[in-house]
């Protein structure tokens, strides 16, 4: 590996930006709105039965933009229900982008916000000082668990705090989707960071079954399109590598012969499907839906 290579995650700052683009060269949040709109509906019909008020964790929650799709479903399955929203985030800056997003949101007068700006296990070292550990009706981790160092006990954890009817909901890269492929393939030729981990719907399922927890899971499509990446000298294109190998201005850092390699597979069929003139990888997410 070319020593010049190194992690996204050591520029923060190119990183939001390569995700940025991600997210508007894919069908990232539109997979994750059909899904709100088609499954998760049936899913929450009955987490807050009985209950005088909901309580939701998001863990990872990032800009808040999906955690205010999830709250208007709550809402509409439970008319002028208090609800309590709180978010465990360790980024200062998503955070305030959340808060910026619920001042500007109407509608959402019976929710009350609060934000802890944390990792998942500082939250998890948090919760077990206390005596008596507060219970949840759902709890969602949305494109987050690549960032947990132990996912056994963070599931073990999170799962010990749901309340009756209570439901996680996790959502990751699919095991079917061409992720997988890449990470196997050239993850031990690309630079590697102790932040983050080559993790799919594959290996969550794995652990759940291990840790005897009950699941249902439902894959949809998503593609990222990835023309741009073959376009020499495209800005978009540069970016868009960064994201698919996690490495700061790969383009011009990579070993020429790992470049080629990775372009060529990339525009096979395993990897991505050619459709009107795009190249467009399989980005398929999984959603794991958790049983109390
Ligand atoms: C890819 S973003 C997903 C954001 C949002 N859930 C979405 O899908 O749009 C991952 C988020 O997880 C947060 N994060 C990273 N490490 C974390 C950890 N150990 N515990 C909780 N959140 C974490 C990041 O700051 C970021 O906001």
């Amino acid at each position: 590996m070319a020593s010049s290579m190194r992690s996204l995650f050591t520029d923060h700052s190119r990183y939001v930006e390569s995700f940025r683009r991600f997210l508007s060269n894919s069908t990232e949040h539109q997979c994750m709105q059909e899904f709100m709109d088609k499954k998760l509906p049936g899913m929450i019909a009955r987490i807050g039965d009985t209950k005088s008020e909901i309580k939701i964790l998001s863990i990872g929650g990032g800009a808040g933009e999906i955690d205010l799709q999830i709250l208007s479903k709550v809402q509409a399955q439970y008319p002028g229900v208090h609800i309590i929203n709180e978010v465990v985030e360790p980024s200062a800056e998503q955070i305030t982008k959340y808060k910026e997003l619920v001042a500007k949101t109407s509608n959402l007068e019976n929710i009350k916000f609060a934000w802890h700006k944390e990792t998942s296990s500082e939250y998890q070292n948090r919760m077990m000082e206390k005596k008596e550990l507060q219970r949840w009706d759902f709890i969602h981790m949305i494109q987050m668990l690549y960032y947990v160092k132990d996912i056994p006990a963070t599931l073990k954890f999170f799962h010990s705090l749901l309340a009756t009817n209570a439901k996680i909901l996790i959502i990751l890269v699919s095991g079917a989707s061409s992720w997988q492929k890449l990470w196997e393939k050239y993850g031990p030729r690309l630079p590697r960071n102790d932040l983050c981990q080559y993790v799919t719907s594959s290996d969550l399922t794995q652990i759940l079954d291990e840790l005897g927890i009950k699941y249902k899971c439902y894959d949809l499509l998503s593609t990222m399109d990835i023309s741009d990446c073959f376009i020499d000298g495209n800005e978009n294109g540069d970016l868009l590598w960064d994201f698919l190998t996690e490495t700061c201005n790969f383009n011009t850092t990579a070993p020429p012969d790992l470049k080629a390699e990775i372009m060529k597979d990339l525009q096979k069929p395993e990897f991505s499907i050619k459709k009107e003139g795009k190249v467009l990888f399989n980005n398929s997410l999984s959603f794991i839906v958790v049983e109390a």
